[in-house]
C-alpha cells in the first residue's frame, strides 16, 4: 500500500490486514488507542476542502498517536481564497517536506489527481471525494461489524436511505462484498438509488418491513442535500415516515441486529433518538474505531512508501 484512495480493486487479504493492524493499536479490553513511534519524523498534512468533524479529528488524533507531526491546513483562510491553484498549493506543501496528504474534496477523483501530481514518495489518503469513495469510513465500519458480529460470513447487511449521493455506501458495498458478507441489501426509494445498482452486487428493497427481514446489521445514511441537484426528493417528513429508523421498524430486523450510522446524524429525519442512543446502536464505537483504522492505513501507506524508496535506492546503486 503506498496510497489509500479506494476499496475498489483491493483483495480480502489486504482488507483483513488493515483490520488486524487496526486491532493491534487498540488496548486490550479498553477503548483506548496506543501511542506508537511508527511515523516519528514524518509530516502529515490534513487538506480538507469540505467540512468534517469525525474524519478530520480522527485523522489528526491517529497521526499524533503514530508520533507524526501534523499540519491542519485551514482551507478557508489559505491562499486558495486568493486564487492559488490546487497544484500550486500542493507544490508549496511538498516544499515543506510533507510525507502524507490526507485529502477530502467535493470533486470525485480529486485525491487520485493529487496522487498522480505529487512527487513520488508522498502518500495520499482519501478522506472522502464527492460521491465516489470514503474508504477509511468503510474500513472503520468493517472493524465495528467484525467486533460485534465476529466476522462477515453469513452476515446480512442493510444500507438504508440516500444511497445515490453516498460515497460511504459505495465503499461499504465494495468492502462487504470483498470480505464475504452473505447479502448487502439496499433499502431506499428508487429516486435515491444509483442507476448502476445492478452492477454493485446488492439486492434492493423499497420498504423497511421486507427490507429489514433477517438483517444482522443496519446502516442508516442521511439525506445528503449538499450533493442533490434538482433531484426528485421526498420531504424530510415523508422520508422519516417511510424509511426513518424508529423502535417499531427496528423490530423488523433480527433481535440482535446492530445499528450503525457514519454521521453526522439527523435525528428525526433518518433515525429516532431512542434508536440512535439505544442499546443496539454502535454509532459512537464507529467513531472510536476511526482512530485505529486511520492509524493502520497511514502506517501501512508509509511502510509502502519507505519500501519503494529502498527499492529505488538499490536500483540506483
Ligand atoms: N462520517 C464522516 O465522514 O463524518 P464527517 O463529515 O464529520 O467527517
Amino acid at each position: 500500500l503506498r496510497h489509500f484512495l479506494t476499496i475498489d480493486g483491493l483483495d480480502r487479504e489486504l482488507l483483513t490486514r488493515i483490520l488486524d493492524t487496526a486491532d493491534s493499536f487498540i488496548e486490550v479490553g479498553e477503548r483506548r488507542i496506543k501511542k506508537v513511534p511508527l511515523l516519528r519524523g514524518c509530516t502529515v498534512v490534513n487538506l480538507f476542502f469540505e467540512s468534517s468533524t469525525r474524519t478530520r479529528s480522527t485523522f489528526e488524533l491517529a497521526a499524533k498517536r503514530l508520533s507524526a507531526d501534523v499540519l491542519n491546513l485551514d482551507i478557508s483562510t489559505s491562499a486558495t481564497s486568493k486564487g492559488e491553484s490546487l497544484s500550486d498549493t500542493l507544490l508549496n506543501l511538498e516544499a515543506m517536506a510533507s510525507d502524507m496528504f490526507v485529502v477530502r474534496h467535493s470533486r470525485s477523483g480529486a485525491p487520485h489527481f493529487i496522487a498522480q501530481s505529487v512527487t513520488p514518495g508522498v502518500a495520499i489518503i482519501n478522506a472522502g471525494d464527492g460521491r465516489h469513495a470514503h474508504p477509511t469510513q468503510a474500513m472503520l465500519d468493517m472493524l465495528t461489524i467484525r467486533q460485534h458480529k465476529g466476522g462477515f460470513e453469513g452476515l446480512k447487511v442493510a444500507i438504508v436511505g440516500d444511497i445515490l449521493h453516498s460515497r460511504v455506501a459505495r465503499s461499504q458495498i465494495q468492502a462487504l462484498n470483498v470480505l464475504g458478507a452473505e447479502e448487502v441489501r439496499l433499502i431506499a426509494p428508487s429516486t435515491l438509488l444509483p442507476t448502476d445498482v445492478e452492477s454493485l452486487g446488492c439486492t434492493v428493497a423499497y420498504d423497511m418491513r421486507s427490507g429489514l427481514k433477517d438483517i444482522d446489521v443496519i446502516i442508516m445514511l442521511r439525506l445528503q442535500r449538499e450533493r442533490m441537484e434538482g433531484a426528485l426528493l421526498p420531504s424530510e417528513r415523508e422520508f422519516y415516515k417511510v424509511y426513518g429508523l424508529n423502535t417499531e421498524k427496528l423490530a423488523y430486523a433480527k433481535p440482535d441486529a446492530i445499528v450503525m450510522h457514519p454521521g453526522p446524524i439527523n435525528r428525526g429525519v433518518e433515525i429516532e433518538s431512542a434508536v440512535a442512543d439505544g442499546p443496539r446502536s454502535v454509532i459512537l464505537n464507529q467513531v472510536t474505531n476511526g482512530i485505529a483504522i486511520r492509524m493502520a492505513v497511514m502506517s501501512m501507506a508509509m511502510g509502502g512508501q519507505r519500501a519503494q524508496r529502498g527499492q529505488d535506492a538499490e536500483g540506483q546503486a
